[in-house]
């Protein structure tokens, strides 16, 4: 029995008491538990995700259409309770939910805005897992981001695209949508005859329906965040592969070789099949500089530039426009598999860790086969006026979230780091931070405190003037 309030008068906790007693042997609802909260108030996006509970599994169960752009869905969302629980919101833009359950018994429904909630018959007691499932259909919406790019679910020639960084996600299935938040996914896509449907992880079954529809079924076993789970149906040219053994680090795929899909649009295939042949090689490269590859399975989709405006790193399998699939975009979209997709931010103040590291990997892959020192890529960017607007750890606003002080003044507090601390150590921190929180969430401070447990050298100019000082410092080094 727990009870929040501590009654002083006798009269009134007589009454309390009663009321209690009456509520939870009535075995409907009960005074207990209290509705999560509708958002985890994070600084950019506020209502994204919610209180009160934390996702273990999502199993999405989807079937579309590209003539009438319908999308049909089920998703069965398995969670851990973290209170009381009378209520929950779930994330979902768009979209006519059918109904819902919550541990087989039929949820009453309420739905405002992007705001999805479910009031199960009985409270959900802290700690205990439950399961939801929410039935729901409708076409999809292409969210248009605050910077102008598109996300969410995005039409294509042949097919569609979903991509989620940000908040995009919310547009095709319900769920806790923060970074905070990773769970697990299996993903079941059924789509028209001819079609392929790709999506995260390990593709463990393809099969014919009946009426002649393909139905693909994926697994991604490690931590997800939602913003990195994707789809692309369509028609593609793909090729698979594996890692060859051991070179990948300690995966589920380890030893025996990590799977590789490689995919194209056909219009786009033969142009970037070379490059596509060379995803093992620079995973080879970047599990020696950053440890293990995070994950059992690897890969990239190439789209028609018509089709996506901007790659994205989604989880095991990222996406490309096709005139940004270059070496450098492809060392970039793979080393978030590491920086990013394997060490998550904990809210999206604390992207600079994807986007730096990332943008950082480019300089080492120009610095170890391109012959450019990554110092030069360091002043280059210390000259760019841009690079100055702001902290990178506090972009203005959401449309500043993916601007160039994120990415290359990012980079530029890497390497600050590796002049302070020297080659050595600089390595070790770059291969020991994303052991440290493999499959887990970081925030900037996590960062911080991580790289000055690894140096007896001072950082404090680096974090303050560099990571958090407003302007350009007046030097280069100090
Ligand atoms: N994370 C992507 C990258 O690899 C960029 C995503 C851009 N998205 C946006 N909403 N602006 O850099
Ligand atoms: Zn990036």
């Amino acid at each position: 029995t727990r009870s929040r309030i501590r009654v002083r008068t006798g009269a009134l906790a007589v009454a309390l008491a009663l009321l209690a007693a009456a509520c939870t042997s009535g075995g409907s609802g009960g005074v207990k538990g209290t509705p999560g909260a509708a958002g985890l108030r994070d600084p950019y996006f506020p209502k994204q995700g919610n209180g009160g509970y934390d996702v273990r599994h999502y199993a999405l169960t989807l079937s579309y259409d590209p003539a009438s752009g319908r999308l049909d869905g089920r998703a069965e969302i398995t969670a851990e309770a973290t209170q009381d629980l009378s209520a929950f919101n779930l994330d979902l833009a768009g979209l006519t939910v059918r109904d819902a359950t919550v541990g087989g018994a039929p949820a009453a429904v309420n739905r405002a805005g992007n705001e999805l909630t479910l009031r199960p018959r009985e409270d959900i007691d802290k700690g205990t897992e439950f399961r939801a499932v929410v039935r729901y259909s409708g076409v999809p919406e292409t969210i248009t981001d605050s910077d102008g790019s598109k996300e969410g679910w995005l039409k294509t020639a042949d097919g569609a695209l979903a991509l989620g960084e940000p908040t995009g996600s919310m547009a095709w299935f319900p769920g806790n949508h923060h970074p905070s938040d990773k769970a697990a996914y299996d993903i079941t896509v059924t789509v028209p005859a001819g079609l392929t449907a790709l999506s995260n992880g390990v593709r463990t079954a393809e099969r014919k329906e009946a009426d002649g529809r393909t139905t693909s079924v994926w697994h991604a076993a490690e931590p997800m965040a939602s913003y990195l789970a994707m789809l692309a149906i369509g028609r593609y040219d793909t090729s698979t592969g594996t890692l060859a053994p051991g070179t990948a680090g300690t995966g589920a795929g380890a030893g025996a070789g990590i799977p590789v899909l490689s995919a194209a649009d056909p219009e786009v295939a033969a142009k970037t099949a070379a490059l596509r042949a060379r995803v093992p090689e620079i995973l080879d490269w970047q599990t020696e500089n950053f440890g293990p590859y995070p994950f059992a399975a690897a890969g990239v989709v190439v789209e028609r530039d018509d089709d996506i405006g901007y790659a994205l790193e989604t989880q095991t399998r990222p996406v490309f426009p096709a005139s940004s699939f270059d070496p450098s975009t492809l060392v970039h979209e793979l080393a978030h598999q590491w920086y990013g997709d394997s060490v998550t931010p904990a809210t999206w103040s604390d992207l600079w860790l994807n986007e730096g590291f990332a943008t950082y990997a480019e300089w080492l892959y120009a610095e170890d086969f391109g012959h450019t020192p990554a110092q030069k890529n360091f002043e280059k960017q210390y000259a760019n006026e841009d690079a100055w607007a702001y902290s990178p750890a506090h972009p203005p606003t959401a449309e500043d979230l993916f601007g160039t002080p994120v990415y290359e003044r990012g980079a530029m507090v890497l390497h600050r780091i590796r002049q302070v601390v020297g080659d050595d150590t600089f390595y070790e921190i770059l291969a020991g931070w994303p052991a440290k929180y493999r499959h887990a969430t970081a925030t900037t401070e996590d960062f911080t405190e991580y790289v000055d447990s690894m140096t007896e050298e001072d950082l404090s100019d680096v974090w303050d003037v560099w990571l958090y000082g407003d302007g350009k410092p007046a030097h280069i080094t100090d």
